[in-house]
């Protein structure tokens, strides 16, 4: 079968030192392609080829690196230590076409298959002395999640700041998971293969599902491209408590803004699988909400939510 993330090891040949989130041409046995160096996970000291104690993360002209490798289409490969042949291969500059480094396959990337069943058998369920009753009571709401989905650039952070803000002086309870932010600590271990996606979108509704049997109401801001994971989403967070918002954005519009500049990057092929331009968007049919951005200001978005909000009961008084 074929695979499109390796770990491997690579031995850094060229001047010009090696960096992760870098695209290179990988040529594996007849093919070559384009592939990002997506993260230099640690450095081997040659002498004792142990991990190298050290702060610099880059590679450097005859040093050795653990990495991991998405080639930007899948391609049928193995382990170096199965099979020599289809185990190397060596990676070139685009620009210069040098080869820059020489690499053996330690396996594909493990992809995870988490059972819907804990794996452990000897647990139980514990109950609390407080009820979701108590909770509202409290806090005046109900938990709920409002689901933003969209393209990168279509607006999500920017209505659910707003959102969060306005629902805390209004004296609500509210909190942000949001997309960068949640990437760089608990879904730090992800990338953006459509398995990594997926795996991303089950942990934020995991959250979300226990913020809101704590009463919160959580804004996420995630593309959450894949009509499969969001409607998992929402039976995990439970359909009476989540409200999925199509930030309806269209693609020209976000490419034009590029906050980030990655439709930029994107295009010139320096990120693989970019939603909207090489990874696909999947809009909602039939979402709660639809918010076409262009012709709503902020605020007014932030408005057409919270009436939503009360209509549904979530918010009360
Ligand atoms: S999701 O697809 O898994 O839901 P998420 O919302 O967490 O994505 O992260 C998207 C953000 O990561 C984008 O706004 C952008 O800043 C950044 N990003 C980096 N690489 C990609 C990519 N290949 N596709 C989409 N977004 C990317």
């Amino acid at each position: 079968h074929t695979e499109n993330a390796m770990d491997a090891m690579l031995v850094w040949m060229h001047e010009k030192k090696g960096t992760a989130d870098t695209t290179y041409l990988l040529k594996h046995t007849t093919s070559t392609l384009p592939a990002t160096l997506t993260e230099i996970r640690y450095k081997v000291d040659v002498n004792t080829m142990r991990k190298a104690d050290t702060e610099d993360p880059d590679l450097h002209m005859n040093e050795i690196g653990r990495v991991h490798i998405t080639t930007h289409r899948a391609i049928a490969f193995d382990p170096y230590s199965k099979n020599p042949a289809t185990g190397a291969f060596i990676l070139i500059d685009r620009l210069t076409n040098a080869t820059v480094a020489a690499g053996m396959i330690v396996d594909r990337l493990a992809s995870r298959e988490i059972s819907s069943e804990p794996v452990s058998k000897n647990i139980s369920r514990e109950h609390t002395l407080v009820s979701d009753a108590d909770r509202e009571r409290l806090l005046n709401q109900k938990g709920a999640t409002l689901w933003l989905t969209g393209l990168s650039g279509s607006g999500k952070s920017t209505i659910a700041k707003a959102l969060e803000k306005r629902l805390i002086e209004l004296g609500h309870a509210s909190f942000i998971l949001d997309g960068d932010n949640v990437r760089h600590r608990l879904n730090r271990d992800l990338g953006f293969s459509a398995e990594d996606r997926s795996e991303n979108i089950r942990r934020v509704a995991e959250v979300a599902a226990l913020f809101n049997d704590a009463g919160i109401i959580v804004v996420t801001a995630f593309i959450s491209p894949y009509v499969a994971d969001r409607t998992e989403a929402g039976s995990v967070i439970g359909q009476q408590r989540f409200v999925e918002v199509h930030i309806d954005t269209p693609l020209e519009v976000c490419e034009q803004r590029d906050p980030k500049g990655l439709y930029k990057k994107a295009r010139s092929g320096e990120i693989p699988s970019f939603t909207g331009i090489s990874d696909p968007y999947e809009a909602p049919e039939s979402p709660a909400m639809r918010i076409a951005t262009q012709e709503v200001e902020v605020a007014e978005a932030v408005e057409k939510i919270i009436a939503e909000l009360r209509s549904r009961g979530i918010l009360k008084g």
